[in-house]
């Protein structure tokens, strides 16, 4: 476990997204993809490791987003909670659970945690001026309230935050403030609120901070500065009614501040977890023995909160465990631009999902992860690296293996004769790799890691091309055995290699090697050499990596171009030049006809068209049409479709196409057929 202390288990939490909206990419580069890898890897490490996630359910953002929407905060968290919950799991999120801070246990888990440190004297309780909107007749906390930074003179920054220089503010600060609700100029009013005295905790955390030697510069960085300028007071109670109540008496109308309750949230989803395994206590083991190594996973934004204000938490209580490590990441941009989720600046999971697949954005994303800089998602390099990374290199040397083997040796691995000095290279390159790519992983380096990976199947496609096997197969039978040996048995360990990041397709190509069970639940030092022993049968060979067309991604890219003309207020250039008018007439001799499906197929190799059979009145003929991503071939039959009956014939991919269906796309790439609303045979003009 890389840190010098003597761990028993691990305990991993990715931090708890805000359950008012959908998921980004943003979200997956910085806090949950690299945690996932890391669990992944501890899991076939056999390591005891726990990972928690959930919804972080309060605090303004939440209300924010209701009062937009016109709904109760409760709709909006049932919503995103299930929605974001969902993609996770489709992304390969590999949680042992994932709770939501609405949740009772978390309620009363977090109040417990503000009644012991109360109880322990550690809060102050303070009356000062706060902002007030008398038209909205309530206190305006954090992000309900907006003004010119004092540090960069952003005019729009946040109460609790500058958006734009980063800097962690309160409302009191702004310049010009104004509600975020009304617009209103608020006004000062007095209220009372808790205060944990961070002061009194700087000496505690700055040892604590002193003696992590490592951890990620970036982080060390941040934690210095703030520690530098000396901790204040901080509140841990707002004049919210959305939120956990503080749970006293006389304290009508106040919550804890969900900086304060959420982290806790890391606790109490571990107790729901324990609970469901029928091990309520089990929690405990996990939180509270100091064998446990605490890992939290987040944004750099979130990097106050986890190195100060909730270890200080966690030192106030005197219960509980403190994180070994916080490995945060960077921001991640998209094409150029920082992403924004309020301008539908960002590439959204759940829209991810229905178009393309989970693994080669695992693998880019993995590959640009913000380790120790913002990064940059480009759609062309999404595609480049799928293209001549996934496919070209790692693919590739799977397929030539596996199609050699059952062309040349009828699908059975061969024996392994005498070796030669190639063969002991690569064999030798093979048994370091778990150890070199775990260490990696093990120093959050998964960028590095997944290099690495990819050098070993560089290295596998070298061996493949030094050692000849089409040509060897006919002098040297023997040797040319031996070769596609070796080779079967690199490919048993890239698919143990590549789960942590790519588990979908490590799993698949397990079953292509004819191996059982799952290799998500092998031992990652457990792989022997000899894995697939002479003449073990291979499974059904198929392409593990399909190569994308410029086309595919297309949409997205000026979907996102259009979304940044409108960000820097510029109105967005034509896509496509302008198309000169057209007369009536020459739209007249445009056939639209009505035309109903009877046959729908999948064309071979060509995966986003269908072959259709279609009928226009009396006459039944053939299109073909680029839906296949869009809908199922069952779908398609019986449908009334409106096509371009007099369009000159085309071959497509060797089939006649004769016509052309109509269908709509908008920039976000939502894709609809045009049909009917009302009941019209096949064969009915349209115009
Ligand atoms: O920044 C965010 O999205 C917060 N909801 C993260 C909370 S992390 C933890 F403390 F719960
Ligand atoms: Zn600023």
């Amino acid at each position: 476990m890389s840190s010098s202390k003597n761990y028993q288990r691990i305990l991993v939490t990715s931090a708890l997204p805000y359950a008012n909206g959908p998921i980004h990419l943003g979200h997956l580069a910085g806090a949950y993809l690299p945690a996932d890898i890391y669990v992944r890897y501890q899991r076939l490490k056999k390591r005891d490791v726990v990972y928690i996630c959930g919804s972080d359910e309060h605090g303004v953002p939440i209300t924010i987003a209701a009062e937009k929407k016109k709904v109760s905060p409760q709709a909006i968290v049932d919503e995103y909670h299930l929605r974001n919950k969902e993609a996770f799991y489709k992304f390969g999120m590999s949680f042992d659970y994932y709770g939501r801070t609405s949740s009772p246990v978390h309620h009363r888990t977090s109040q417990e945690f503000f009644l012991k440190l109360m109880e322990k004297g550690i809060f102050k309780k303070k009356t000062e001026k706060q902002l007030y909107d008398h038209q909205a007749g309530m206190f305006l906390p954090d992000r309900y309230v907006r003004g010119e930074c004092p540090v960069c003179g952003f005019a729009d920054a946040y109460g609790d935050q500058c958006e734009k220089c980063g800097s962690s503010l309160s409302p009191t600060d702004l310049k010009n403030p104004k509600s975020a609700l009304t617009g209103q100029v608020p006004e000062l009013k007095e209220t009372m609120h808790w205060y944990i005295p961070l002061g009194d905790f700087q000496q505690r955390v700055e040892a604590w901070i002193a003696s992590q030697d490592d951890w990620k510069s970036n982080v060390l960085g941040q934690v210095k500065s703030w520690l530098n300028q000396g901790l204040a007071d901080r509140a841990v109670t707002r004049d919210l009614s959305w939120g956990v109540k503080v749970p006293l008496p006389n304290a009508e109308g106040k919550v804890l501040y969900v900086w304060f309750d959420a982290p806790i949230g890391y606790i109490s989803a571990t107790k729901e977890w324990a609970e469901q395994l029928g091990d309520p206590e089990r929690w405990k083991t996990y939180w509270q023995d100091q064998g446990t190594k605490l890992v939290h996973f987040i944004g750099k934004d979130n990097i106050v909160f986890h190195c100060i204000m909730f270890p200080a938490m966690l030192m106030a209580h005197g219960d509980y465990v403190l994180p070994d490590n916080v490995p945060a990441n960077e921001f991640l941009n998209l094409e150029g631009s920082k992403l924004s989720t309020s301008r539908n600046y960002a590439v959204w999971l759940d829209d991810y999902l229905t178009k393309f697949e989970v693994d080669p954005l695992r693998y880019y994303l993995a590959t640009t992860a913000p380790e120790t800089k913002d990064s940059d998602f480009v759609w062309m390099e999404y595609l480049q690296r799928n293209n001549s990374e996934l496919a070209d290199i790692l693919g590739n040397f799977i397929n030539r293996t596996l199609a050699f083997t059952e062309k040349r040796f009828n699908g059975l691995v061969p024996p392994r004769g005498a070796t030669d000095q190639l063969d002991e290279e690569m064999l030798k390159t093979l048994a370091a790799a778990p150890q070199v790519i775990g260490d990696a992983i093990e120093r959050y380096e998964l960028r590095k890691a997944v290099t690495l990976l990819m050098d070993v199947a560089r290295s596998a496609n070298k061996y493949f091309n030094d050692q000849m096997p089409w040509a060897t197969i006919k002098e040297q039978p023997e040797k040319c055995a031996t070769t596609l040996n070796i080779c079967l048995n690199i490919c048993a360990h890239l698919a143990l290699l590549m789960a942590p990041v790519l588990p979908f397709s490590a799993q698949k190509l397990w079953r292509m090697l004819g191996l059982d069970g799952d290799v998500n639940e092998q031992g990652w030092d457990d792989l022997k050499i000899d894995q697939l022993p002479p003449r073990h049968k291979l499974g059904d060979l198929y392409i593990l990596f399909r190569k994308m067309e410029e086309s595919e991604i297309e949409p997205e890219i000026e979907r996102l171009r259009q979304a940044k003309a409108q960000l820097n207020n510029a109105p967005a250039a034509p896509a496509v030049e302008e198309s000169p008018k057209i007369s009536i007439e020459q739209f007249g001799q445009v056939q639209l006809r009505v035309a109903k499906v009877l046959a729908a197929e999948k064309v071979a190799k060509a995966d986003k068209l269908l072959q259709l059979q279609i009928q226009i009145g009396e006459e039944t003929r053939q299109i073909v049409a680029g839906i296949a991503l869009h809908y199922q071939p069952e779908e398609m039959i019986g449908k009334k479709i409106i096509v371009v009956a007099n369009l000159q014939p085309a071959t497509v991919r060797g089939i006649e196409s004769n016509g052309m269906l109509l269908a709509a796309q908008d920039e976000n790439g939502h894709f609809a057929l045009l049909g009917l609303d009302r009941d019209v045979e096949a064969g009915g003009r349209a115009r």
